[in-house]
């Protein structure tokens, strides 16, 4: 989605505000643009359509000076990726404004500023913004207090930032729906739509909250919540690296957070399990409190982390023996749901910002839900900030767009939280004993899995000319071959569909012939021979098959069949230990396909808009 940056400091801030662009590119945009107030007092800007470093080459041959300044990267929704639509959007030539979301009600504050005779040069909702502020201001009011009357105008949901230069001192940012954080520095202060922005000048941040609007000006940040009243919003330091943001040796940024799984897994499992017991406190204060009177859990999640949760239904059912549904956030915050008694709410986000998730948690306190509990990646997210309980992956930033680490950090999340509700159910000692000894061999194991790769690299070659493909997995494997077939399709754009290997002779089993390759994946656990019943179904109708199978299934390869050897692990940790594969296949192929694949075409890192 769209990202934001603002400074007001001291020395000059544009080439601080582009690197703090460039930090955003992973979340997908189409233009970007920058303004500063020089030292005439005079409002200054570039934009240009497509990368940062097209705004970062204009701003070398043309450069912006003056130490307050705000920056944007645009995914167009209101009018046509173009320079005039990027942002920041001016009104009569000291407001310049930067925006992420969308502002429902544009339509009729356009025309009510026509009516006062503002002019609009761009197609997007952003504009009214600025000649809202622009007009407010008319009546002698400050610029906080001019923002604060035009976001009270606002329908929608918005993150927005706002200079004068006529004021230079300050820029106001008020916050509805779509995250900012504010970044201490020393006689500086910045701020932005996502920490990592901001990482190489500052580890220091508080998050807004929703309605909020402060003043940020270099020695002070104060903030006011959606009444007016001045409120604290604590700051602290950032857990994640500075470098976070670059590639290393990797050439993507999807294959070196497919590679950092295993130590994201261990820094996950840190400090959590000691020996093999939980320490059910890493929840938040009162879980194990909150756990105990537990009776039912629904699982809201999106897209990647929607299949971590998926496989969290089985986990719970099968070993807490607690009933679980699970339902992609979009559909359940849109309908009217049954709340069995003493349920919990369970929201899976990689970004803690997904706004389909959020109104989701959000419905779900009230229509009665008695709990929530988040597991997330990013510290100090909504989601976070919205659960009584939440649960930390600590996979570390994940700037590829196409998710890894944070899914499979999320399986151990979920795990868990499978055993801190099982304590209190039906699952005995002996067993939750059992699953945290094969969680700490996890790590290990996906290391073994990793030197898979080449082999799989070799395998990609078959899908270079392919337009279709079918994953097919059992179980708890159903969902990883389902989250196999999002990432195939999401990075090298091949069309690709999972099924429940059972559900073949429902139907899909028509679509096989020799141009439909069909991905298997085959742990030797106790649906092993059902499986095999449905490979030889594939292998009746002249399907070619790419197995992904335990080193002991007695799978071999041969003329219809391809068999990649998975090292034996636990039942349990499986769906983890199956999905490196088909990560790395995705990532594989699109290398083949010249893709884009840290960003692919029409994805955004973080969905923070319906
Ligand atoms: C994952 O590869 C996708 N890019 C996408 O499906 C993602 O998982 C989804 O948008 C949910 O995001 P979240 O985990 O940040 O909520």
């Amino acid at each position: 989605m769209c990202g934001i940056v603002g400074a007001v400091a001291q020395r000059d801030v544009a080439e601080i505000l582009v690197e703090g662009l460039r930090r955003l590119e992973y979340r997908g945009y189409d233009s970007a643009g920058i303004a500063t107030i020089d030292q005439q007092n005079l409002l200054v800007s570039a934009k240009r359509l497509g990368k940062v470093q097209e705004l970062a080459q204009a701003l070398q041959d043309s450069p912006l000076s003056g130490g307050t300044g705000i920056a944007h990267t645009r995914r167009a929704t209101h009018g046509a990726p173009s320079e005039v639509n990027a942002h920041p959007h001016l009104s009569s030539g000291n407001i310049a404004v930067v925006h992420n979301g969308i502002i429902e009600n544009h339509e009729a504050l356009r025309n009510l500023l026509k009516g006062f005779g503002y002019e609009f040069v761009s197609q997007t909702d952003t504009e009214v913004i600025a000649h809202l502020v622009h007009h407010e201001l008319k009546t002698g009011d400050t610029l906080l207090a001019a923002v604060q009357k035009t976001v009270q105008q606002l329908e929608g949901a918005y993150g927005t930032v706002v200079m004068d230069s006529t004021d230079k001192d300050r820029i106001i940012v008020a916050r509805s729906g779509s995250p900012l954080v504010i970044g201490y520095g020393l006689g500086e202060n910045f701020i932005a739509s996502d920490m990592m922005a901001l990482l190489p000048v500052t580890r220091k941040f508080a998050f807004l909250e929703e309605g909020d609007v402060a003043e940020v000006t270099r020695f002070d940040v104060n903030v006011y919540d959606i009444n007016g009243d001045s409120v604290e919003r604590e700051a602290k330091e950032a857990s994640v690296n500075h470098d976070s943001g670059d590639k290393g040796e990797y050439r993507h940024y999807m294959l070196k957070e497919t590679y950092e799984q295993p130590t994201a897994i261990r820094n996950t499992l840190e400090g959590r399990l000691t020996g093999t017991e939980l320490n059910i406190e890493t929840f938040g204060n009162g879980a194990d409190d909150i756990f105990k009177n537990v009776e039912h859990v629904q699982i809201i999640a999106c897209g990647t982390s929607y299949h971590s949760g998926m496989v969290a239904r089985y986990w719970l059912e099968e070993l807490a023996g607690i009933s679980c549904n699970i339902e992609i956030a979009s559909e359940f915050r849109y309908r009217k749901s049954f709340v069995p008694k003493n349920s919990m709410i369970v929201t899976l986000s990689q970004s803690g910002e997904t706004a389909d998730t959020l109104a989701a948690l959000r419905l779900a306190k009230e229509i009665g839900y008695t709990s929530s509990l988040s597991i997330c990646n990013v510290p100090g997210s909504s989601l976070v900030r919205e659960s009584d309980l939440s649960f930390m992956t600590k996979a570390g930033a994940e700037i590829g767009v196409a998710s890894t680490k944070a899914f499979t950090t999320q399986l151990v999340g979920l795990l868990m939280m499978t055993l801190a509700i099982g304590k209190h159910h039906s699952m005995p000692l002996v067993q939750q004993e059992s699953i945290a000894k094969s969680l700490l061999t996890l790590p290990n194991k996906l290391e073994e899995v990793l030197a898979l790769a080449s082999s799989i690299e070799d395998l990609a070659e078959d899908f270079a000319d392919k337009q279709h493909a079918l994953f097919l997995g059992r179980g708890d494997q159903y969902p990883i071959a389902m989250e196999g077939a999002l990432k195939l399709k999401e990075i090298s754009y091949i069309h690709a569909e999972a099924y429940a290997a059972g559900e073949l002779k429902h139907g899909p089993l028509a679509l096989i012939d020799a141009e439909m390759p069909v991905i298997v994946v085959a742990p030797k656990n106790d649906l092993i021979e059902k499986l095999k019943s449905n490979v030889e179904e594939v292998r009746a109708r002249g399907g070619l098959m790419y197995v992904f199978a335990d080193v002991d299934a007695n799978f071999l390869s041969d003329d219809t069949m391809k068999v990649i050897n998975v090292p034996h692990c636990d039942d349990i940790i499986a769906p983890i230990v199956y999905t490196l594969p088909l990560q790395l296949l995705s990532y594989y192929v699109a290398i083949i396909k010249g893709t884009d694949v840290d960003q692919p075409r029409n994805l955004a890192k973080s969905v923070t808009v319906e």
